[in-house]
Parts: structure tokens; sequence; C-alpha cells
């Protein structure tokens, strides 16, 4: 979603905001903006509605060789996608970046008579307000900024500065996040740390109620009620060459290419093959917790929500005294769900950032159950407020589409449920298939890529005149299908939706005609003849069927085929599921579609 990027220092800028707006491209935008202020505090502002690209073309005639100065992307909420709506705002000689939504902006702006404003947006009523405090010179910056933020209501990530103060910014978060990136006789800002990579490894993350004075040598940090707080500077991981494309056309396909390493980087330290065993820390429960957990909750959105049905099969294969709910949290935090004792909760998220997710967390802690977080970005808000919590650890995510981060969400959870069927006791020889698969995965994920590649490219093509998809698959290869149908509908705007086989008779099966593909998960295993046999009720009704399948010599009479290596059982339908990311790219590139930015989505969905 929208993004925020600031520097003071003693280099150009404009340069550094551009620069980080454009790693933050990938969150989603349909505006930018940036404005900086010479040492006289006369102010640059420059914005433009759609790619930042439009913006660099007045940046090329307004360059200034300034020091200071804070940036947007911006992702419509309160307002269309326009260059009045674009940040930063003015009011007076206050210029406001925000992230996030103040939702008492009305009630705000009827006491703001004396601000004409510009643009349909709640941050300019923030801005008008801080300016309200600031104007007639009783508080400095901050200080008026803290008096603004006492009386909004909402979640903001803000960066502010003043024509009046030209070497101050002054950020504060609530509810969206904000890094202070430590440089030499330079401070930057940015709403996500891989704006940063390359300028600095030290940063301090933001906690919600805190606001910063930053100045190019120093920063100094206190919360709303004025407390000191001591920051820890802690160190960014990534690396510039996990932010870029790495020769790949898009970091979809490079990200869904890398699923080998980014698994193993999952797995590190944490399968013993030849104890037999799984070992994880971050959890931070006792042997005894472990074994007197009853139930799991796990809670996401999206792709981290099936990641998490699909883990859920798993655990209940293994750990038979265990029951998994898998849930929305969109849904769940208005559900006044009561959690059983001996509960745990898994907060899935990618990003960290998603405010349903968040608010989920949230409110099961006021439950007193115990949350364990399953995330990729470090530092992120649910990392920071779990109880304990477990990296995915696959590097950044820069496609909107997630693809890598779901194959080690389910890996992770899955070592997870094993740690508790060891804790338990359950036998060994029950344990030992589950993780000597998983040892065996990024090799066996290598090998899949490698052979289906060409083969899921062509079929892609051909049926690219498609509008309508069914994705179906049994047991585990179900949570599989709704995972892929939804790569295939948010990257290549194709209909799909996914059905549990044994679903089809009791309406979907009305859906098919000639309008329609059927994408079939078909691994082999105890279901795999019922699965067939709905195959067949399919082809009955003149669908036209791509089966993925793991069985050697499939010889039904289907649309296409794709065979998949029989190296993995258990995890044949992880295996599938790198199909469906390979299909739903190349549907989506012969469409001509932009593959890493679909239309209307944004990365990380920080507002509800
Ligand atoms: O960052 P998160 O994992 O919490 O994000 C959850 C969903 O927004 C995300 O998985 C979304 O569904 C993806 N765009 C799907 O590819």
């Amino acid at each position: 979603m929208c993004g925020i990027v600031g520097y003071v220092g003693n280099k150009n800028a404009q340069d550094f905001l551009i620069s980080g707006l454009k790693r933050l491209e990938y969150r989603g935008y349909d505006s930018a903006g940036i404005v900086t202020l010479d040492s006289k505090g006369e102010a640059t502002l420059l914005r433009a509605k759609g790619k930042i690209s439009n913006l660099e073309e007045k940046l090329a005639k307004n360059k200034r060789e300034d020091k200071i100065g804070i940036g947007h992307t911006r992702w419509a909420t309160h307002g269309e996608p326009s260059e009045a709506n674009a940040h930063p705002h003015q009011a007076g000689s206050i210029y406001l970046v925000h992230n996030g939504i103040i939702e008492n902006y009305k009630e705000l702006k009827e006491t703001l008579k004396e601000h004409e404003f510009k643009s349909e947006t709640d941050t300019e009523v923030l801005a008008a307000l801080i300016n309200s405090f600031y104007k007639d010179g009783k508080h400095s910056l901050i200080n008026a900024v803290v008096q603004a933020l006492k009386l909004a209501k909402g979640t903001y990530g803000i960066a502010v500065v003043s024509c009046k103060a030209p070497d101050e910014i002054v950020v504060a978060r609530s509810g969206s996040p904000l890094v202070v990136g430590i440089g030499h006789d330079e401070t930057l800002i940015a709403s996500d740390a891989s704006a940063l990579v390359g300028h600095t490894k030290q940063a301090i993350y933001l906690n919600d109620g805190e606001v910063a004075l930053v100045k190019k040598d120093s920063i100094e940090i206190k919360t709303l009620n004025a407390e000191p707080v001591s920051a820890k500077v802690e160190e960014i991981e990534t690396n510039l060459a996990a932010i870029q494309k790495g020769g790949y056309d898009h970091f979809l396909l490079k990200e869904i290419m890398e699923q080998p390493e980014s698994l193993k980087e999952t797995l590190r330290g944490r399968v013993n093959l030849e104890a037999r065993t799984v070992h994880l820390g971050g959890p931070g429960l006792s042997e005894d917790e472990l074994r007197k957990i009853k139930h799991l909750v796990i809670v996401g959105c999206g792709t981290a929500y099936h990641a998490g049905l699909l883990a859920g099969y798993y655990i209940e294969q293994f750990t038979p005294e265990i029951t998994v709910e898998t849930v929305i949290a969109s849904e769940y935090r208005y559900r006044n769900a009561y959690i059983p004792e001996d509960s745990v909760a898994l907060i899935v998220s990618q990003s960290g950032e998603t405010a349903d997710t968040l608010a989920c967390l949230r409110e099961i802690k006021k439950q007193g159950v115990k949350t364990i977080g399953i995330v990729n970005a470090i530092g992120s808000t649910i990392s920071r407020e779990v109880d304990g919590g477990t990296y995915v650890h696959v590097g950044p995510e820069i496609s909107v589409a997630s693809t890598k981060a779901f194959t080690s969400q389910v890996i992770a959870m899955v070592i997870f449920g094993l740690t508790i069927a060891q804790a338990k006791g359950v036998k060994p020889s029950i344990l030992y298939p589950y993780i000597k698969e998983i040892a065996a995965m990024p090799e066996a994920i290598r090998e899949t890529l490698e052979s289906v590649h060409e083969k899921v490219k062509k079929i892609a093509n051909k049926y690219t005149k498609y509008d309508h998809a069914v994705y179906l698959g049994r047991d585990t290869a179900y949570p599989t299908a709704m995972e892929g149908a939804l790569k295939l509908k948010e990257i290549s705007y194709v209909d799909a939706n996914a059905y549990a086989f044994g679903e089809l008779k009791h309406g979907p099966l009305a859906l098919i005609d000639d309008r329609f593909f059927e994408l079939a998960l078909l691994p082999e295993g105890h279901l795999y003849d019922k699965a067939i046999s709905n195959v067949q009720e399919v082809l009955a009704r003149g669908g036209k069927i791509i089966a993925v399948t793991n069985v050697k010599k499939f010889d039904m009479k289907v649309e296409d085929v794709i065979e998949i290596p029989d190296t993995l059982e258990i995890f044949a339908p992880i295996l599938m599921n790198l199909v469906s990311q390979l299909f739903a790219y190349y549907m989506t590139v012969a469409k001509g579609y932009n593959v890493d930015q679909p239309r209307n989505l944004a990365k990380s969905v920080t507002v509800e």
C-alpha cells in the first residue's frame, strides 16, 4: 500500500526520495509525490498521478540541491487517484505524508475552518490540524505533531517537515510501520526497510505511539505522552541482490524460481535428518506447554490463509489429539469467537503488517491465548507483537502475488506441528516420513521447476483466450487448488475459483461449459480414485481438463497433462502448486498485463 520515504543529510534529497519510492513501488500505488526544502526553508513540491516516471518528468524540470525532504506513494482510500489528492499535503508551512486512515477526519475538518482544503483526503486534515498548533509559534514542530495526533483517531505512519525548520523531520506511527535508518551524517526514513538497503544497515523500527524528531545527526524518540524512549538499533539483513530482478523479466518469476533456496533458508537449523527430529527455537514454548496444546487457530488473509489451511490438513494427519481451525482474519476479528483452553494461535503473514491479521492478533491476545508468528518481514509489527515466532526467512517478496512465502509458510507451520507431535510422544515412525520429505523438498522443488517449466509455459499460452477457470482438488490438494486459483485471478484477471472435487455435484458442476477450463490437481494417494471419478464427471459434461499429477503413465483422455516428478508423496501438492504459480505467470505475460503490480492490489494491506 502507500509508501513513505524521507531524507535529511548532506546528499541530494530528491535523488534518495525518488530511488526510495521506486523501491516501494511493489507495494502498489496510484500517485506519488515529494517535497524538499532548501536551507532557507523554500519548498519544492512535486506530485503526479500514476507512475513514478510521471513524477520524474516533473523532477527533470525542477532539479534542486536540497538536502532534506519527504516522499510518498499513495494508494487511494479517501478521494480518487489524482494529483490534488497525492501526498505530500500542505497546510501553512507544514508538509505531511501519511500512510493509514484518520477515521475522525470529518469531525476534525469541521474545526479547521481557516484552512482552505484542496484535496478530498483525510491526510490534508491532519496537516491542517498540525499547522493549527504550529502556526503561531507556541509549539515546536514535534510538539505540534504530538498535539494533533492526540486528537486523531485511526492508523498512521507519518513524516512531517516545515519550511520554518528546514533541518528537521518529525515521524510518528500508530498501526502503520516506520523505520528510521541511521547513516553517516544522514538519517533516512521509510515505511519499509527495503528503501534503505544499500544506504545503511542500522535501523530503528518505531513502535505504535512513538514520535521522533529526526535530524541528520540525531534521532530523539518519545511517546505521545512525552516519555523518552531508548531505541533499539537493529540490523537490516536484506541485501541489494534480494530486491533486484537478477536477470529475470519479472520479480514474480524470480521469486518462483528461487524457492529451492528460499525454502532452504526456512529449514536452516530446524530439521535434523540424522536424529529424525525437528526443532524450532522461536516459539519459546516449553516441552510441557507443547504437550498440552489441544487446539490450533491459524489466522491469515489470502495466500497466508491458504497456507494455514494446507498446514492444518497436514498437522491433523500426524497429531491425532489436535484440532486445527484456520480462519480468515477479516472475518475472525469480528466473530467474537471463543478459543478453547490449551490453544495456541498461529498468526501467518508474509509482510507482518496486514491490518486484519494484526487486529486478530490483538483480539486473541486479549483472551490470554499464546500467539506464535509465522512471518517473513523481519522487525514487522506482527513479528514484534506475537508472544513467540518463527520467521520463514524467504527474503523480500516484491511481486504482489505471494509465491515463495506460501511454500515456506506451509512448511514452517508443519514443522511447528511436528514439534508439538514430538512433545506429545507421537511415534517417530509416524513423523519421520514428513521430516524426510521436508528435508528433500528444496531439491524436489528445483527438479520440478526444471522439468515442468517449458511445458507449463506452452500450455498457459494455449489457454489465454479463457476468462473463466475452475481449480479442483481433494484433501491437501484442495487448499492447494484454492491457492492456485487465487494466483491466477489476481494477476491474469481470469475469474478462477477452486472447489473440492466432492463439492462439484452440489452446485459448481452446473458451470462447466466451453467458456471454462478446469485445472485438476491429482496427487497419487488414498483419494486419487475418487478424484478420478470426479474428473470423469467433468469430462462427461464437456469439460476441458488440465491434469496436474505425479501418477506415472497417467492415461486419462484429458485436454492436457502436466506430470510432475514423483519425488514427494506427502507434499506432492506443494510441487503441484509450483505448476499453478508458473501457469498464472505465463498466462499473465501472454495477456500482456502487469505481472508484479496487478491492478487494484497492494502488496501489503495495511488498512482494513
Ligand atoms: O503479508 P500477508 O501475508 O499478511 O498478506 C496476506 C495477503 O494480502 C496476501 O497473501 C495476498 O493474498 C497475496 N497478494 C496473494 O498472492
